[in-house]
């Protein structure tokens, strides 16, 4: 038995262990074992594909495998057999890396990693099975130009365009900064590498990992996964972070220039490896909702790690505009609106509005007050809260009393907007996640919570007057 069917036999006999109620409703899972980045996120015969960074046996990271599902509409997803294991043939780790689909095939290129040795490989498949297209690694340590080593050379993004494969690999370069290069081939063997697209000129932390990159709109957008990047004000934080560059591709030169410097893509505890798809005139995009700093996951769970609800991306004034892809309606029950005026600390609760599974939109209306907080997946012993500054324009989430008995970072304040003392949320809550999104997704913060799933309240409190529309909706499977 060769290692993949070594795990997939593993994963049919082990699978159904674990309690419906022990896994989120609407954010993916694997079905046991751990999970990292999203993989060949992808539009293939209809339905869409996400394959994921894998380790059946654990909850903890280990020998990478790539495991796959497909789906219509985000929720309800189509587990299929483990797509990529390490074996003797490729002798080395899958890592992350893209698909896409290329007439009736769909190609996957990924990392082959071995004793810390980096290549990219591609295979193609019918949807379910896939084989490598050649013997040896494509895109390998020999094309690359000088500077790089094997070593931190991972991640590729491909695309086709007029006939060309293009991709995009992440690479250490010799002063340890990520570097995107990028490379061109006719047949998906013969790669030729092009130009350094973009490299990180220390101000980004050190690393980069799993570069995205795509047309929105009239630009395009480089999405970096950085490692090592220091906080600097509200927008830059320590450790992993997601970082856009918005700017202009010269596609002869083949040269990235931002027009401006880098933003955050997600303010979350929680958010990595994002990747993107354009498909029917949407870019959607999902990311992994964990982070390699936090180790939260409660002893004895038997899955580790979710994905974001993927999300639509919109660019408006050079600024990513993400909200929860539209899919998530179908699964929109027991609608409730109210309007009510929070005042002089007074606790507002309505219990048609408690729900732990649900979207929450809020139109949030300064009268006369400092501060609004809003508790959620709350009782009396639990919750996690948002905090509105109406005076200094600040946003903080906290999951400090969600029942973290874990050492994690807890707290984090962002600025927003607030125009006329008015902002607005949308709130996507799942039994182990927050994601929240602040003035129509101009802003995000993705965060896990392992509150117990009875902390079901929703309440409000603001120290002066305060007009809240609130409108919401449970989401079923
Ligand atoms: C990012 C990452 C990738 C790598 C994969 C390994 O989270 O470190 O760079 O390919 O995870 O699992």
């Amino acid at each position: 038995m060769n290692n993949k069917e070594k795990a997939n036999e593993y994963f049919r006999e082990n699978k159904l262990k674990i309690k419906d109620i022990e896994r989120p409703v609407y954010h993916f899972t694997p079905d046991i074992g751990w999970m990292n980045d999203p993989n060949g996120f992808s539009f293939f015969d209809d339905e869409y594909h996400l394959f994921y960074q894998y380790n059946p046996y654990d909850i903890k990271w280990g020998p990478m495998h790539w495991g796959h599902a497909k789906s219509k509409d985000f929720v309800n997803w189509d587990r299929l057999p483990v797509a990529l294991a390490p074996d003797d043939e490729i002798k080395g780790q899958c890592f992350s890396g893209t698909a896409i689909c290329d007439g009736d095939k769909h190609i996957l290129i990924y990392t082959v990693h071995n004793d810390g040795k980096e290549e990219q490989t591609v295979e193609a498949g019918d949807g379910v099975n896939y084989r490598s297209i050649s013997k040896a690694s494509v895109i390998r340590v020999e094309h690359l130009p000088r500077g790089f080593s094997g070593i931190d050379f991972r991640d590729p993004k491909i695309w086709k365009e007029d006939g060309i494969y293009y991709c995009i690999v992440s690479a250490k370069n010799e002063s340890g900064l990520g570097s995107i290069l990028l490379f061109a081939s006719t047949n998906l063997i013969d790669w030729e590498y092009k130009n350094i697209l973009f490299e990180n000129n220390g101000d980004y932390g050190k690393m980069w990992e799993c570069p995205d990159f795509f047309k929105l709109h009239d630009k395009y957008i480089l999405v970096v996964s950085v490692m090592e990047m220091q906080a600097k004000g509200r927008e830059y934080f320590n450790g992993h972070q997601v970082l856009y560059f918005v700017g202009e591709y010269d596609k002869k030169l083949y040269r990235f220039t931002p027009i401006d410097k880098a933003r955050t893509l997600d303010f979350g505890f929680d958010y990595y490896a994002p990747q993107s798809l354009n498909v029917n005139e949407r870019t959607l995009s999902v990311a992994w909702l964990h982070d390699w700093g936090n180790d939260l996951t409660p002893d004895g769970a038997k899955w580790c790690g979710q994905m974001t609800y993927p999300r639509e991306l919109e660019l408006k004034k050079n600024i990513i505009y993400q909200m929860p892809a539209t899919e998530l309606e179908k699964h929109y029950e027991n609608e409730y609106k109210t309007s009510f005026c929070l005042s002089n600390d007074n606790k507002f609760q309505d219990t048609e509005l408690n729900s732990r599974v649900a979207r929450l939109d809020l139109d949030i209306e300064k009268i006369d007050a400092k501060e609004c907080i809003i508790y959620l997946a709350a009782n009396h012993r639990y919750n996690s809260f948002i905090k509105i500054n109406f005076k200094k324009k600040t946003l903080k989430f906290s999951r400090r009393f969600s029942g973290l008995t874990k050492d994690a970072i807890d707290e984090r304040k962002i600025d927003i907007d607030v125009k006329s003392g008015k902002l607005s949320l949308s709130i996507l809550l799942d039994r182990f996640s927050v994601e929240i999104f602040v003035n129509g997704g101009k802003k995000a913060l993705s965060s896990r919570i392992y509150t117990p799933v009875e902390a079901n309240e929703i309440s409000f409190i603001a120290d002066g007057e305060v007009r809240v529309d609130a409108c919401k909706r449970d989401i079923v499977e």
